[in-house]
């Protein structure tokens, strides 16, 4: 049944080839003067985005944080605290992947905070009273959809924590020029456009599944498994980027939950992979999901899993023959993306933490009571075995 719900998405999108030039400067002057520029571990220096942004900045206070990792950091939030508190930031600008905007993301609302962030990933309804600061994104890697939703994810080594925050606002600007993400790597490019998959499938499998959000999210999908091969092929294809692109903001804007009731499931078992370990988080899901997939098929499920195979695979037959076929699908498009499919091939060797990663897993993404197939903490154990 389709639940009622509130839509809305404020984020200004500015799609396509060599835009900064004309709009950077008065989308980010529209908030002020001082600006804390945030970004990662150099990709941006390398590809001449930062001296290009820097001199299109060159009349304003820019204050920099550098070295925001993939799977970002809490220390990373608590450094962009300090400077944005210290420096009256107005506004800030991020410039990167996911991990970069998502820790922007965090910062924004830590000015308004007086204690340790961390507190604010830990309990988003506290972030949800405190005011945010207007962030401006330059996207360079088509994943997460963070451009465009109001989510973070914030690791703690400390802790051995991964966790989901969601702030008052999505981001004012985002930037979107594929030419940017020419540069992404193989391997990250497979990993993002795997991610986008997920999204689609942590949705797409949904006990308020309605008519509307499964066309479009099936349309997403196809778009997404002919393009990403291209992608790695023909890394500067511009068609195929731009597709990429607009695919990962549109799979997690909102606009393909709405009306669903939204228990994730690979996504939270990937989050404690990574917690563990420091994973790439599209590698994880890509080596979770079609374990999870043959878990999640049953009576129950086939007319789900058949549909699945018809609409995004095009496979023909019984729903049987069909829905299992296309976890087979699923599985041999992440391996032609030249991706481990294993956890020791991503150096993950014995069952240490298997146990407190389902525990925390189950906990966290509720997984024994929301997700679309319920799963108890020995059931991902159970998968953790055979991944
Ligand atoms: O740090 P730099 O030097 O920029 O290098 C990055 C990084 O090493 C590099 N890169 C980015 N753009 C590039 C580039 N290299 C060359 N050319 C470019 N144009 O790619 C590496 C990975 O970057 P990262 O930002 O970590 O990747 P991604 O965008 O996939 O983000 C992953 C993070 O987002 C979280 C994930 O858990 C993970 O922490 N997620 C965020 C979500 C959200 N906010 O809604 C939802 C997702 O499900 C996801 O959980
Ligand atoms: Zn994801």
């Amino acid at each position: 049944m389709m639940n009622n719900f509130k839509f809305q998405n404020k984020t200004s999108i500015r799609f396509g080839k060599d835009r900064l030039e004309a709009e950077l400067h008065d989308a980010i002057a529209q908030f002020g003067n001082n600006v804390l520029l945030v970004f990662g571990s150099g990709s941006i220096k390398k590809s001449g985005l930062y001296d290009r942004v820097m001199s299109l900045l060159s009349d304003m206070n820019v204050v920099e944080l550098s070295e925001v990792s993939p799977n970002p950091k809490i220390s990373s939030v608590r450094k962009g605290q300090t400077l944005v508190k210290n420096n009256d930031i107005d506004v800030i600008l991020a410039v990167g992947g996911g991990s970069v905007i998502d820790a922007a993301k965090v910062i924004a609302s830590s000015k308004f905070y007086d204690a340790d962030p961390w507190e604010l990933v830990v309990d988003s309804a506290k972030r949800q009273t405190i005011e945010q600061l207007p962030l401006v994104d330059i996207l360079t890697l088509s994943a997460t959809g963070t451009e465009m939703n109001t989510g973070s994810v914030i690791s703690n080594p400390d802790t051995h924590q991964k966790l989901g925050t969601y702030g008052p606002k999505t981001p004012a600007v985002s930037f979107l020029d594929p030419q940017l993400t020419y540069s992404v790597s193989k391997w990250q490019t497979a990993a993002g456009s795997i991610d986008i998959f997920s999204h689609l499938t942590e949705q797409y499998f949904d006990n308020g599944a309605n008519d509307v959000t499964s066309g479009i999210m099936e349309g997403l999908y196809r778009a997404v498994i002919k393009n990403a091969p291209i992608a790695l092929a023909e890394p500067d294809n511009y068609d195929a980027r731009a597709t990429l692109m607009w695919a990962a903001t549109m799979s997690l804007n909102g606009l393909t939950s709405v009306g669903n009731q939204n228990g994730w499931t690979v996504h939270p078992i990937e989050h404690e992979l990574s917690a563990y370990y420091d994973i790439t988080h599209g590698v994880g899901l890509g080596i979770m999901t079609p374990r999870w997939m043959k878990h999640a098929l049953s009576d129950e499920t086939l007319p789900r899993f058949a549909q699945f195979g018809r609409q995004v695979w095009g496979l023909t037959g019984t729903d049987k023959e069909v829905a299992q076929l296309a976890i087979q699908e699923t599985f041999n498009w992440i391996k032609s993306l030249e991706v481990p499919t294993t956890l020791p091939e991503v150096g993950i060797i014995d069952d240490t933490y298997f146990q407190n990663m389902a525990e925390s897993a189950v906990m966290v993404g509720y997984l024994n009571h929301e997700a679309y197939v319920t799963l108890q903490a020995a059931d991902v154990v159970h998968l953790f075995e055979e991944a």
